[in-house]
Formats: structure tokens, C-alpha cells, sequence
């Protein structure tokens, strides 16, 4: 199996540009299921996830055609609504297909996602808001077996901002006869591209990036071509990258205003975080103090809070700040996984149930350590980059669910980083 192999302590310069967000590209693929006619996409990202997710698209009938970061899709020969097993085992996500194909084949087969690295990842807020609208749900044997001939728009209340309930509700209504409206819906930026997909392609859904989603069902779709947004996440880490090796790095291709909470989080660490021209999209400078310093409280919340997907990845950087920090996480349950690894590496941290407190050591050891998640495994990367001596990471496969390459481009700004084949 693949490892890395970082050596740290090198400063990073120079401009790495960010990719095509793959929380963005996965439920925009499964909306290609919605219509007939071809579908072009830009900036596509080639990550683990976004090519099982491709997978399913071609096992209900999808043509899938590649030109460098392009996608070319015809689903107009999609005539199955039976996803099978070993996608969706593979990738949890997957379950937001589920809406689409019962938007265009009004039936579905799939089986029971169940839990992750991360956590639970129950369904019920999916399934509930889907049988809102009138599908017909058959749990059986670790099976849903679903039927959706006659959906009507509805209310629907979720009594969590769930990312992907929001999204699998808001596929399948829009083919519901009438008018869904989704409250408390999730605000996430990846929900905004997809309701501007959706729009993109002839859909009426309104209000995403507030807390009421507004859908209204049309007969038909038609062909469109679309850019998708960068990856808040990916873009996250390389300032973090440059925050926990005390460097002046410029990021390109970032939404700032889908970043906000970490660049205040980064900023109260001392580090200087500015868009390059002015603009809120576009280029980033991050320029890190020698030391950073330690932030008493961070929670992770729904959008706009604090992500959880950069709770890792911020741990990381806090790890070598002067003093002590509090990390919450509040959302998924089994997200700690790095911390054993990050203590092997030197770092001083205690965990109490949800609760991280972290005393900053002026500098990590490498070791020899295992991501045991996707944005956990990165995390361990970035420690590696401030680590004095060798960092060795097995277990890669995880990060490259999330990141292509992601290597090629941190040794592209000056880092020591390898990929070592087994
Ligand atoms: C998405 C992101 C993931 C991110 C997460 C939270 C994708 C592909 N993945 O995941 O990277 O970490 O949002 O920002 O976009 N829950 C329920 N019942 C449900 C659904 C969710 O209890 O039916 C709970 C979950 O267990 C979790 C919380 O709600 O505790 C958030 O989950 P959700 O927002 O649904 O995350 P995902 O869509 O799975």
C-alpha cells in the first residue's frame, strides 16, 4: 500500500491553485440524472469519491466521456433505477442519488448505506422528508426499495440542517407536482451550486444559502454546461499548510466568503489572510507568523459556522501554537481519529467525549502514523510538513478520496513531500 513520506520544516512559497469542490461535483452528478441531454462540466476534480460516484451514473445507463478536467455526460440512455451495492458501500455520499433516480425513474433499489470512519450517518432525515413527499419507502433486509409515482410538493421541516437531506430532498421535488419548501434546510455553499446546477438546466429551486429552500417541480430539463466552485475545503488546507509551517503562500481560485470562519480562526493564530485583489474570489495571500498563537475556542457547526471537515486540519496547525487551545466537535461523533496519531508525532492532547484541548509544543517529531479518515489522514500530512525529521503515513488511500495529488501540488510550493509505492 502507498505511503507518504514528508520531511519537514521547509517553507512553502509560490501559488498553488485550488480545484473543483468534490462535495460540490458529487450531488451535481447525481442531478445529471435528472435530465435527458448532455451535460458539460468544468474544473472537475479526479478524486476516489467523484469516480465511484461516476461508476453509478454508468451502471444505470449515464455515457461518461473525459477530457483532461472535463466532463462530457449523456444521460439520456439512464434506464435503471437499481444502484448496486458495492458504490454505495464504498462511498456513503452515494445515498443522494437516491432523490435523482426517483425523480427520473419514479422507483429505486439501494441498499442501506450505514456507518463511516467518521460516524452513524443515519438517513432518517432523507427518508423522511422523501416520504413527505409522497414516496413509498420499503426498508427490507438492508434494502430500500422505493416508489415514487405520484410525488407531491410539500412542506418539510428538517430538525437538522442535514447537508445531504437537503440535497436528496431537493433532487426528488424537483419533480414533484406543486411546490416543496425545505426549512432548516442546510446552507452549505456546495447546496447554493447545486441549486444553481439545477437552475442551470431548466429547474426553478430558489432561496439556497438561506434557511428555506423553495423547489418548484417542472416537466423537463434541458442541456447544460457548468463550472463548478473550488473546493473550500482543499483550499483550507493549503492555508493551513502555510499557517503550520510559518510561510507566505498565495492560494488562487478561493471563495473567500465560503471560508470565513476559518480565515477569522487563522487570523486569531496571528496569521495575515488577504484576497489579493480585493475581490472575495479569486487569489489569497496567507502570510504565518514565526510562532503561532493558540485559539481558546473553536466549534464546529452547520454552515456558517465552523466546518467539521476542518477540524483535522486546524488541530494540526493549533498543535504548535503557543499556549492552549479548545477544539468542539459537534457534529459528527467519531472524529478524533488523528489525535493518537498527532500525539505519536509529539503533540500534547487531551480528549474529553466531544471536547480537544490542545497545548501547543514549539515543534512536532515525525513518527510513523495511519490516517484513519480522509480529512484526518491530510491533517497528518500537514503536521508532517512542521515535523523535524520523517513523517511516514500509510493508509493514504483515504486522503485520495478528498484530494488529487495531493503531493505533486504541495511539492509544487517547496514542500518535502513523496509518495512512496509499496
Ligand atoms: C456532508 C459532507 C461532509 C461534511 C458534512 C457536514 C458531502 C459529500 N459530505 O456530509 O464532508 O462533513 O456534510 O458538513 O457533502 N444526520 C442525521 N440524520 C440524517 C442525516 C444526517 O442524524 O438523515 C446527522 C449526521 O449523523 C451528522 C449530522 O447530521 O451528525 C450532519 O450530517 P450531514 O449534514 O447530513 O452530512 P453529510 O451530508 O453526510
Amino acid at each position: 500500500m502507498a505511503r507518504y513520506r514528508v520531511r519537514g520544516g521547509r517553507k512553502l512559497e509560490g501559488k498553488i491553485r485550488v480545484v473543483g469542490a468534490k462535495n460540490a461535483i458529487l450531488p451535481i452528478l447525481a442531478a445529471v440524472i435528472l435530465t435527458r441531454k448532455p451535460v458539460v462540466l468544468y474544473d472537475f476534480p479526479s478524486l476516489a469519491d467523484v469516480e465511484n460516484m461516476l461508476l453509478i451514473l454508468q451502471s444505470i445507463g449515464c455515457q461518461v466521456t473525459r477530457e483532461n478536467s472535463t466532463l462530457i455526460l449523456d444521460p439520456s440512455g439512464i434506464n435503471s433505477g437499481v444502484i448496486p451495492d458495492r458504490y454505495v458501500k464504498e462511498i456513503r455520499s452515494s445515498i443522494v442519488v437516491l432523490g435523482a433516480v426517483l425523480a427520473r425513474m419514479k422507483k429505486a433499489r439501494i441498499t442501506y448505506p450505514g456507518g463511516c470512519e467518521i460516524g452513524q450517518r443515519p438517513i432518517n432525515l432523507h427518508l423522511q422528508g422523501l416520504r413527505q413527499l409522497g414516496v413509498v419507502i420499503d426498508e427490507s433486509h438492508g434494502y430500500l426499495e422505493c416508489e415514487a409515482s405520484n410525488m407531491i410538493g410539500t412542506d418539510i421541516h428538517l430538525d437538522y440542517p442535514s447537508v445531504g437531506a437537503t440535497e436528496n430532498i431537493m433532487l426528488a421535488a424537483t419533480q414533484a407536482k406543486g411546490r416543496t419548501k425545505i426549512r432548516n434546510a442546510a446552507k452549505e455553499p456546495e447546496i447554493t451550486d447545486l441549486q444553481n446546477f439545477i437552475n442551470s438546466m431548466g429547474g426553478k429551486v430558489y432561496g439556497a444559502g438561506s434557511n428555506t429552500i423553495v423547489i418548484d417541480g417542472v416537466e423537463d430539463f434541458h442541456e447544460t454546461e457548468y463550472t463548478v466552485i473550488p473546493d473550500r475545503i482543499i483550499a483550507g488546507t493549503y492555508l493551513i499548510a502555510a499557517a503550520v509551517t510559518g510561510s507566505d503562500l498565495v492560494v488562487d481560485n478561493v471563495n473567500l466568503e465560503h471560508i470565513q470562519a476559518l480565515v477569522n480562526k487563522l487570523r486569531e493564530t496571528g496569521c495575515v489572510v488577504r484576497p489579493l485583489n480585493g475581490n472575495h474570489t479569486g487569489a489569497v495571500r496567507v502570510q504565518a507568523p514565526q510562532r503561532l498563537r493558540a485559539v481558546e475556542n473553536t466549534k464546529t457547526y452547520p454552515h456558517p459556522g465552523f466546518p467539521t471537515d476542518m477540524q483535522a486540519l486546524f488541530m494540526s496547525s493549533l498543535t504548535v501554537a503557543s499556549g492552549t487551545s479548545i477544539i468542539t466537535e459537534n457534529i459528527f461523533e467519531n472524529r478524533f481519529k488523528h489525535v493518537p496519531e498527532l500525539i505519536r508525532m509529539g503533540a500534547r492532547i487531551r480528549i474529553e467525549g466531544r471536547i480537544a484541548v490542545i497545548q501547543g509544543v514549539p515543534r512536532l517529531k515525525g513518527a510513523e502514523v495511519s490516517a484513519g479518515d480522509l480529512r484526518g489522514g491530510a491533517a497528518l500530512v500537514l503536521a508532517g510538513l512542521n515535523a523535524e525529521g520523517e513523517t511516514l503515513i500509510d493508509n493514504i488511500y483515504h486522503i485520495g478520496r478528498g484530494y488529487d495529488k495531493l503531493d505533486e501540488y504541495l511539492r509544487s510550493v517547496g514542500a518535502d513531500i513523496v509518495r512512496l509505492e509499496d
